[in-house]
This record gives structure tokens, sequence and C-alpha cells, in this order.
């Protein structure tokens, strides 16, 4: 026996020498240690042996084994090895640019909210502070403080969410005006952003959405003052687009105008101009000279002061920034639209 364990030791040396890959490695394992193997089936016959020659074969089998085993694990490791360079550097090459098979999410901001810091960034840089006010607001400065009578279309509610008698979600952002005017003394210079609330939904009105609010009060603000502010915002945002104001009614300002930006795809000169409606222009807000009866309601006097207002939807703005053509898509949280910013 002790022959037979010599000439297995010898074997299996050369044996281990001739294997090249790790599935001939595995094949020579079970030849000798699976449960049919040679070294095992030795093992089995130790018990037929009288007790001495029992222990000097146990033994002599036992480190046959054990080096037996260690040498599997060495070759096992350099092969690793081997077969992992290959991979490294034969085609099909890694490629290690490749994203991870688990990669980590990172979370992203909203374009809503990319676009109102934007905003509120560009206004803070010629002085403007930032205001706020409840979206639950009261009957007084979501209209009437804002010369918005009682029989004014607004106060219907078919398109103002009413929460209880003369109590409403707010219709826009223009109540911080009359809250900041309340509480403060002119000159004043504040713009306010925040979530809106109208009864509507299609393609283009959602229940809820966003605006930002501007209010600048002082002894002598004009018309040019007003075009000048909202001419630096649209550069910040879009670069340099002409605007044109066209006369409109808002209860609260005097003149009123709604302002238009030459269309960023066709740059005015539209064919078929999808985003403009090939009318070369895109509306971005509304604006107009702040209205007496509004400095009247915060006991102003309409003789020292002036002011001018303006309001503009954020989605809108979004929309136009970064050409997204559903208003909805902003409120349907569907990842592969938000993970794009
Ligand atoms: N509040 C108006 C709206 O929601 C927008 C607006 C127009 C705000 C003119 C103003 C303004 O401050 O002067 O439609």
């Amino acid at each position: 026996m002790i022959d037979n364990i010599q000439r297995i030791q010898k074997e299996v040396g050369s044996e281990l020498a001739k294997v090249s890959d790790l599935d001939s490695l595995e094949k020579l394992r079970v030849h000798y240690l699976g449960k049919k193997g040679i070294i095992t089936s030795l093992m089995a016959s130790l018990r037929d042996l009288d007790p001495e020659r029992r222990r000097e074969m146990g033994a002599s089998l036992n480190s046959l084994k054990t080096d037996f085993e260690a040498q599997l694990d060495s070759r096992k490791r350099d092969m690793a090895r081997v077969q992992l360079d290959k991979e490294l550097t034969q085609s099909p090459k890694l490629d290690v640019t490749l994203p991870g098979q688990f990669p980590i999410a990172t979370g992203s901001f909203h374009p809503i909210t990319l676009v109102m810091e934007e905003m509120v960034e560009a206004m803070e840089r010629i002085g403007y502070q930032v205001a706020s006010g409840p979206e639950i607001e009261n009957e007084f400065f979501n209209f009437e403080a804002l010369n918005t009578p009682s029989d004014h279309p607004a106060r219907d509610m078919q398109d103002t969410f009413y929460i209880d008698k003369g109590i409403l979600l707010r219709s826009h952002t223009s109540p911080v005006q009359i809250r900041t005017m309340k509480d403060r003394q002119p000159p004043l210079q504040i713009i306010s952003v925040g979530r809106v609330y109208r009864s509507d939904y299609d393609m283009t009105h959602t229940p809820m959405f966003h605006q930002m609010e501007g209010l600048f009060v002082e002894q002598s603000v004009s018309l040019a003052d007003l075009k000048a502010t909202l001419q630096y915002l649209v550069k910040q945002l879009f670069g340099n687009q002409p605007l044109r104001f066209r006369p409109s009614f808002f209860p609260f300002t005097e003149p009123s105008a709604e302002v238009d930006m030459r269309c960023i795809l066709c740059k005015g000169a539209p064919k078929e101009c999808r985003m403009c409606g090939s009318s070369g222009w895109l509306e971005i807000g509304g604006c107009g000279m702040v209205h007496p009866n509004v400095f009247r309601s915060v006991n102003y006097d309409p003789d020292r002061v002036t002011g001018f207002a303006f309001g503009m939807g954020i989605e809108r703005i979004s929309m136009l920034k970064y050409g997204i053509d559903d208003l909805r898509s902003f409120f349907e949280n569907d990842y592969r639209m938000l993970e794009q910013f």
C-alpha cells in the first residue's frame, strides 16, 4: 500500500502540471477525492488493516490528501488570475466605462425647482428679496385687495377651489403683493414663487401649478423700468430675446400688458413652428403698473408711490427652456422624464 501511495503522489504531481483550465482541475479532484475517487477508496480500505498498519497508512494517506488539496487550491488561484488577465487584455475587451451591474441611483432636482431657483437667483442679483404667503388664502388677499370685484369671473366656484366661505386655495401668487405691502413700507422690491391652484385640467392646465410674482414700489417707477426688468430676466433665462408688450387687462394693474418673447425655436421667422404656433412669439407672463386701488387697499398713498408688478408661470418657462411639450408630464413623476434633469 505504501508503494501505492508513493506512486499516487508522483502521479498527482505530474497530472496537476498538465492541467490548464478550471474544468480539468475539477475533474482531477473528483478522480482522486470524489466519492469513488482513488484516495477516497484507499481511505475506505484502511479499515481492513490491523490497527498498527492502519495508523501508519492513515498518516501517509492523510498527508497525501492535504498535500493534494493544497496544490489544487494554489493551481485554482493561479488559473483564476490568468483567466482575469486574459479577460482584461484580450478581446472582447472589458469596458470599464459601462455602468455597473447595480448602479447607485443619484437624485436630481425637479425641472420646476431648477427653473424656480434660476429665476430667484437672477432677481436676487438685481436687489429683489423673496417674500412668501400661504397657499390657503382668503378672498380679501386673493381678490378684493387686488381690485377684483365680486362679480369677476375668476371669483367663480368654477375657476377657484373654495375650502370654506371666503377661504380658498390661492389662484395666483399676487396676494403675496398685498401681504408684503401691508407689512412693510416702500420702497419695496420683492418676488415670490410658489404653488397656485385653479379648477382646470387639460393639455395646458393642471389644477396646481407654479408662479413667480414680482413687485417694485418706489416714488417714481415707470413702464420703462418694468420693461427693462423683464428684459433682464428673460436674458438671464434664455439669452438675448426681444420682448413685446401687448395691451391687456388685469384688475390689479393699469395699464396692463401681456409679455411675449421672440420664439426661441424659429427666432421669429416661422414657416411652420410648433413651438409658437407660427406666430413668432411666445407668451411668458402678465404685467402692468400697480392699480391705485391696490395701493389704497394697503394704505399706501397712490399720489406718492408708483409701482409695477408682473406674474409668470414657472411651468411655461420650464417647458420653453427644456422643450417639454406636455404640461402634465411635470406631475406624472415618471422617472424616465425626471432623470434627465
Ligand atoms: N396674477 C396674474 C395671473 O395669475 C398674473 C399677473 C398679471 C400678475 C399681471 C401680476 C400682474 O402681478 O401685474 O394670471
